[in-house]
């Protein structure tokens, strides 16, 4: 038997941990184990991977990043290519992945990423390649799972970072915004919000006006609190309005942004108070993985060789109410998770009198 393993998408806090279990578990068994380079990508090069060893993926469990590379343009069903004009053409690519990967004597790949790689390696799989998912993102956007690798270090960064922002917060009288990431969904604003004791929290999931959080700052000064700290994730957006948007890159996702820088502006503007706005940006993907993350990407890297040793392809290993399951890719594929408004979560925020901007 050899497998491939294969990191897409942006990188996040856990994934050497899979790659190192998934390595182990199925060198283990007597297996073969390629690491794929910079996704897929590696695919169309001479270079099309690196055997892993034990030796390869020696302490590596407390490293963030991955040590494969990973790669955000590396959907081969739509390759960018840069033409002498400027444009871009984009090619499919992805018959070459499954035939490069069938000469390569691979007869199975760990697909780690989010939901942008699942819904590649669904169609991958329709095209006869053998997949096992394993849900990463920071973003904790992925359905049919409690929770994503990466994403618990994500909020323990931003939450570390709030809290520094909110002292210096208070030395100053000032309101000070705080834009995290999550692209379309608020899990890691409203957890890290929550966390460090934000008045205000905005949210993809909850349009909402400048209004409501100007008359949350007034109530605060009622209340003798003339420092504010206000924690606005990546997608939040205006009840009449849209996602603020930095831009697009060529054969990427819209990048989000923009909203801290507008908030800041407008409340300053609104109520003379001095203001500032932080983007915390790559720093909640970097760095070392919490231990929580740690755990569940072991236990999700050694229960996917678990699931190619039975034969139990196209599915991505999840966790479910503390335990691992495996569920279709399928069900998965072109699909994403956003904060539920029922959720206890947000009726805690809502409780403690946290302004949801609503
Ligand atoms: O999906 C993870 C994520 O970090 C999002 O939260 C963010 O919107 C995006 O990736 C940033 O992408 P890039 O690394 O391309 O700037």
């Amino acid at each position: 038997m050899k497998i491939a393993i294969n990191t897409g998408g942006g990188d996040a806090p856990g994934l050497n941990a899979v790659i190192r279990s998934a390595t182990k578990a199925a060198l283990r068994r007597g297996w073969e184990v390629v690491g794929l380079r910079n996704g897929y990508a590696s695919l169309y090069t001479d270079n099309p991977g690196e055997p892993l060893t034990h030796e390869a993926v020696k302490g590596i469990t407390m490293q963030g990043g991955t040590i494969l590379g990973a790669a955000n343009r590396g959907n081969p069903f739509e390759i960018p290519v840069l033409q002498p004009d400027g444009s871009y053409i984009y090619v499919d690519k992805s018959d070459q992945v499954v035939s490069k990967l069938a000469e390569m004597g691979v007869d199975a790949v760990v697909a780690i990423g989010g939901d942008g790689s699942m819904h590649l390696a669904h169609r991958l799989s329709e095209k006869g390649l053998k997949i096992v998912g394993v849900p990463k993102t920071i973003d904790n956007d992925l359905v049919g799972c409690d929770t994503t690798l990466g994403f618990d270090t994500a909020c323990s960064i931003a939450t570390e970072a709030i809290d520094r922002i909110s002292t210096t917060a208070e030395s100053h009288q000032r309101a000070m915004i705080v834009e995290v990431m999550g692209r379309y969904a608020g899990w890691i604003a409203l957890h890290s919000g929550l966390a460090s004791s934000a008045d205000v929290i905005l949210i993809p999931e909850i349009p909402f006006t400048l209004d409501s959080v100007i008359k949350k700052l007034d109530d605060l000064k009622k209340h003798g609190k003339e420092h504010a700290l206000i924690v606005v994730a990546e997608g939040a957006k205006l009840k009449d309005g849209a996602h603020f948007v930095k831009g697009k890159q060529v054969g990427q996702a819209e990048l989000l942004g923009g909203a801290a820088a507008w908030l800041e502006k407008e409340i300053m503007a609104r109520t003379g108070q001095e203001t500032r706005s932080v983007i915390l940006g790559h720093q909640q993907r970097g760095g070392r993985p919490s231990i929580y993350d740690r755990l569940i990407s072991l236990r999700f890297g050694a229960e996917a060789i678990r699931a190619i040793e039975e034969g139990d392809f196209n599915k991505l290993v999840v966790m479910k109410e503390n335990e691992l399951r495996r569920i279709p890719i399928a069900d998965v594929a072109g699909k994403f998770k956003t904060v539920p408004l029922d959720s206890d979560t947000i009726m805690t925020a809502r409780d403690i009198g946290i302004c949801l901007g609503d």
